[in-house]
């Protein structure tokens, strides 16, 4: 995959966790990452980064505020010198609650955070991916865009709309040589299934679900997103690629 040295991205939800894992993935392989995030973390991720001698910058976004999405985009392609060739559409929430008690509101917020701004960024990226005819858009679903989870009304929602936006764009913009695709995790150990992981039963639950027989480690994307933001995967075009440790195929 040496095609992505030097190459641009932008990944969203990376001060921590799963975009974390990915934007480390790339920017190994020398790609210059701009991450886009709301976490108070994010400036130490960026030094953590910059430690290890990656090419790494920071902007610090609320992605809910749909309104205030372009003048990050804007501020992040500026830090990766007016080019962009991939973008990782990673940040994403979950407030798992029975559908009774789930405020409105929230269910609101979680679809801004995970389809709305999302679908922005894929427009505003794809904008300027049309100027090369070329470019990498990855969203990333969950294996809850295909099942309905449990207490995840808000959640499952939202990561079915991820997949149908992602084939939906991708018929839009494969013919100018943007690959729009989309990766499905299934369950990692990350802060957003620390309350799978702190409760046992469901945890060895989820496990004895998983053919793999354990919870992915955040580590265990980077491949995944090296290899569709790279020429290796130029004739893929609005997959869902379920990374999981075969538990949708159960
Ligand atoms: N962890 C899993 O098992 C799993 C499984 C399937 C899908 N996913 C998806 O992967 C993505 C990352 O999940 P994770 O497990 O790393 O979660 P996480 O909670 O560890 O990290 C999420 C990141 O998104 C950022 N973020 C949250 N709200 C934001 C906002 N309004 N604006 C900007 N940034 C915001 C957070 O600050 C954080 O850095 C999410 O889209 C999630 O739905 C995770």
């Amino acid at each position: 995959m040496n095609d992505l040295q030097g190459k641009k991205a932008i990944v969203t939800g990376a001060a921590q966790g799963l975009g974390l894992a990915m934007a480390e993935g790339l920017a190994e392989y020398g790609v210059k990452v701009c991450i886009l995030d709301i976490s108070p973390n994010l400036s130490q991720t960026v030094e953590d980064l910059r430690k290890k001698g990656y090419e790494v910058e920071g902007v610090t976004a609320d992605l809910s505020a749909i309104d205030q999405i372009e003048g990050v985009f804007n501020q992040a392609i500026e830090k990766l010198d007016d080019e962009l060739d991939i973008i990782v559409n990673n940040a994403g929430i979950h407030k798992p609650m029975p559908a009774v008690e789930l405020p409105v509101e929230d269910f609101q917020r979680i679809l801004d955070v995970n389809v709305s701004a999302v679908f922005e960024l894929c427009r505003l990226a794809a904008k300027e991916m049309k100027k090369k005819n070329k470019g990498k858009i990855i969203n990333i679903a969950s294996v809850l865009a295909s099942q309905g989870g449990f207490n995840a009304s808000a959640y499952s929602t939202s990561k079915g709309a991820v997949a149908q936006l992602t084939k939906s764009l991708s018929n839009e913009w494969a013919k100018d040589g943007i690959n729009v695709n989309a990766i499905a995790p299934g369950y990692y150990k990350t802060e957003l299934n620390r309350f799978i992981m702190n409760d046992e039963a469901r945890y060895e639950s989820l496990v004895s679900r998983i053919p793999a027989g354990r919870f992915g480690d955040p580590e265990e994307l980077a491949g995944t997103v090296q290899f569709l933001s790279s020429n290796k995967s130029n004739y893929i075009n609005g997959v869902i690629l379920p990374v999981d440790g075969g538990f949708l195929g159960r």
